[in-house]
């Protein structure tokens, strides 16, 4: 830990992860299906960006102009390398959040967001952010935030503590980070596999730690070892933005917004007969043992009307993303996986196919005719866009605009590929959010994009790219040692990404 940090772990940076409740582009959906208008998003800041793999993502795919701030010199390093190779104008900063709020060289914003930072920092840290929503957010702007909550992180305050006091009081301070937090996850283990008592009052706290065990070492630093972390009670968040006058929008986990797939009857009649927003929202968290939130909030909240609800949505744009072979039966909800309507999603999953982009008006004509409701079609398209199986499609006009910008990072990731798997998202400017590219892919489009125009091609570029390294796949538990096998299996995998994801990568400007 150093000077600046504040007790936040600084010694392991945070992982490359990219978070798509961050992109100002969900915020459409997610208002509409709230009854609620959405901002226009111009200017928009991320808090706390880490490895600002969201925010280079979200500076390329969006008309808005960014802004940000980490303390960690480190990771802003990353992110400005990051952003520079897009060639976008998004500002990152090395302040911490009390330095930032004093800043007189930003602009108001209509979206800020922060995600993984709330539960993380200190309680005068909350209030720096709370201070900086206050001064900077615009009237009808809208404050992203996640964070830990209870009930669902209950149980974990015992073993958190035990995990940090073994960390501070036994570790030996010359030790590695990592070799002290994983000396404290065993030891946990070993402690509360002797607690019968704890066990039956609490039951998987053991199978939870060997999960635990089992977590990226960057991440388990950042969540269980920082001297801060506080899990918040829903009431408490409300209190901290009420005094910066937003109010609670809903949850930006698009199933949240289902409540059929989330509580019983029972639940529901009483949740139905408890109007207040803090109290609501304590019930659902307690039927559902919530432990984790992502909220919208917003500065003067204003409803839309039926009419505008009908036209926006008419005016609206979808793509489905996903093979025939792969379209979802079920989806999951706090009450377990809840089947598809076959009535309802496939003759959507029909409409859809192909990978061309459809107009939601359209579709609502052609699928009335099959006794499909446009409420059931908005349903559909919003729980299906909240694992971006359908994806809400950017207005064309920001799509030319922000190509050439996605372009060069998407470049720039295939070319990070080629010695590290550190980065498994590109761009897309039609979604306006990141898609999940692991690393072989990035390297087979990488080799596309630099005039290699077979799959077999791709596969020589990749064996290239890993020959160089001394690197080798495993088949079946096996290390696949000889050039021959190599190239092989790799040409295997480029014929498969071929047929299965280039054509949605293409579909999705990617490609
Ligand atoms: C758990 S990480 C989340 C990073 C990123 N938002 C994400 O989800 O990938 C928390 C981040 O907040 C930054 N941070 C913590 N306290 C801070 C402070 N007081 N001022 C500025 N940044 C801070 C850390 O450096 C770290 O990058």
């Amino acid at each position: 830990m150093t000077s600046w940090s504040d007790g936040y772990v600084t010694d392991v940076g945070y992982t490359t992860g990219y978070y798509k409740e961050l992109a100002p582009h969900r915020l459409g959906l997610g208002f509409l299906s709230l009854g609620l208008i959405p901002p226009q998003v111009q200017t928009a800041c991320e808090l706390g960006f880490g490895q600002g793999v969201s925010l280079a993502i979200h500076a390329a795919t969006s008309s808005a102009q960014w802004w940000g701030t980490d303390f960690n010199p480190e990771q802003v390093a990353f992110a400005q390398d990051l952003i520079t190779n897009s060639g976008t104008n998004a500002h990152v900063y090395n302040d911490a959040f009390e330095d930032f709020v004093h800043r007189r060289d930003l602009p108001n914003f209509d979206f800020i967001a922060l995600h993984g930072i709330w539960s993380w920092v200190s309680d005068a840290n909350r209030k720096h952010i709370v201070r900086f929503i206050d001064q900077h957010l615009n009237v009808g702007g809208v404050v992203y935030a996640s964070y830990n909550t209870l009930p669902g992180w209950a149980s974990m305050l015992t073993v958190r503590e035990l995990m940090q006091t073994h960390a501070r009081r036994e570790g030996i301070a010359s030790e590695s980070i990592q070799h002290r937090i994983e000396n404290a996850v065993n030891f946990a283990t070993k402690i509360f596999d002797q607690s019968e008592r704890w066990n039956k009052a609490n039951p998987g706290t053991v199978e939870r730690l060997q999960r635990v065990a089992k977590s990226q070492s960057a991440y388990l630093a950042h969540e269980y070892f920082n001297r801060d972390w506080q899990p918040m009670h829903f009431g408490q968040i409300h209190e901290l933005m009420e005094s910066a006058r937003l109010s609670y929008a809903g949850s930006a986990h698009y199933v949240d917004h289902c409540d059929m797939i989330n509580f019983t009857p029972e639940q529901l009649g009483q949740l139905a007969s408890c109007s207040d927003t803090v109290l609501n929202q304590t019930l659902r968290d307690i039927f559902t043992n919530q432990g984790f939130r992502r909220d919208y909030w917003i500065k003067g909240k204003r409803k839309a009307t039926p009419l505008a609800t009908q036209d926006w949505w008419r005016a609206q744009n979808v793509l489905l993303t996903a093979n025939t072979n792969a379209l979802p039966s079920t989806i999951d909800g706090a009450l377990g996986a809840s089947s598809l309507v076959d009535t309802v999603y496939q003759p959507l999953f029909e409409a859809l196919s192909g990978f061309t982009i459809r107009n939601v008006g359209k579709l609502e004509t052609e699928l009335a005719t099959k006794g499909i409701a446009a409420g059931q079609l908005r349903q559909a398209i919003l729980l299906l866009a909240a694992s971006q199986t359908i994806i809400h499609v950017q207005p064309e006009q920001v799509i030319a605009q922000v190509t050439p910008k996605t372009q060069r990072l998407n470049a720039y990731f295939q070319h990070l590929a080629r010695d590290s798997n550190n980065i498994s998202y590109a761009a897309s400017p039609v979604s306006g959010q990141g898609v999940e590219v692991p690393r072989m892919q990035q390297l087979f489009l990488g080799a596309r994009a630099s005039g290699r125009s077979t799959p077999t091609d791709w596969a020589l570029y990749a064996w290239e790219v890993m020959n160089a390294q001394h690197q080798r796949l495993t088949k079946d538990g096996r290390t696949l040692e000889t050039p021959s096998d190599m190239i092989a299996e790799l040409t295997l995998r480029a014929n498969d990404f071929a047929n299965n994801d280039l054509p949605i990568l293409c579909a999705l400007g990617i490609a």
